[in-house]
């Protein structure tokens, strides 16, 4: 199987988790629009969509699907999104599509959180995979230096911007043991609009498709 049939499968498992007539948070990347096709074949059992990104929003109203503005939206039971490393406590890199404000403020308001992603996607220790860091753009040399006062090699994402204007360095050489920590450390340099560390808010069910087919973990009692 590829990793884009492996990617495809796990979306499609997505599907079991929609709840009926509500909101449905909808995620950013390659493994979340395969996500959104197989959604386009059953989106009348939905209300609509709260989308985490402008890239989402399109293709979701390409297909019919009713985006909705979070800020109308009280009650959203479920987001479904990809990841670029997962562990099995649920922790996760992502924002390597650049969305992570989005994501990480939809995820928040969702009451769980699907994680779909392909096994290669699974990791002991977060941190191979660059740990982007939105910033805004005039502290983006500052926060740069006290990135690497915490031990990584930020590089600026160069002709990216995203979709709140500002800029992402992507942090190479941390190991991250403590991704609570980490996030929180991250997040409290001034200039920094969101670091792509879900930890405090990770995933409550992991879906990950390998070649033996769906493995499904549930790093949270109530995922
Ligand atoms: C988007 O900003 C990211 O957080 C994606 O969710 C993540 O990069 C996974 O993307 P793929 O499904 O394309 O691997």
């Amino acid at each position: 199987m590829t990793q884009d049939e492996q990617k495809q499968l796990v979306a499609r498992e997505a599907l079991r988790y929609i709840v009926e007539d509500a909101w449905l948070g909808v995620g950013t990347g390659s493994t979340a629009n395969y996500f959104i096709d197989e959604l386009a074949k059953v989106k009348s059992r939905i209300k609509g969509t709260v989308a985490s990104s402008a890239a989402t929003a399109e293709r979701l109203k390409a297909h019919g699907i009713e985006v909705e503005e979070l800020n109308n939206v009280s009650d959203l039971p479920v987001y479904i999104d990809g990841a670029d490393e997962v562990t099995a406590q649920g922790a996760m890199i992502k924002g390597g599509g650049g969305a992570l404000t989005r994501e990480k403020i939809v995820a928040a308001v969702a009451r769980k959180f699907v994680c779909i992603a392909d096994a290669s996607k699974k990791v002991d220790v977060l941190g191979k995979f660059p740990l982007p860091v939105e910033v805004i753009p005039m502290a983006r040399s500052y926060v740069a230096r006290e990135l690497v006062r915490l031990g990584g090699f930020p590089a600026w994402r160069m002709g990216f911007t995203t979709d709140n204007g500002n800029v992402i360095l992507d942090v190479t050489g941390l190991s991250i043991v403590d991704p609570f920590t980490l996030e929180d450390r991250i997040n409290g340099i001034a200039g920094v609009v969101t670091v792509g560390l879900f930890a405090r808010r990770g995933a409550d069910v992991i879906l990950l498709g390998g070649e033996s087919g769906i493995e499904t973990l549930r790093p949270r009692p109530a995922g």
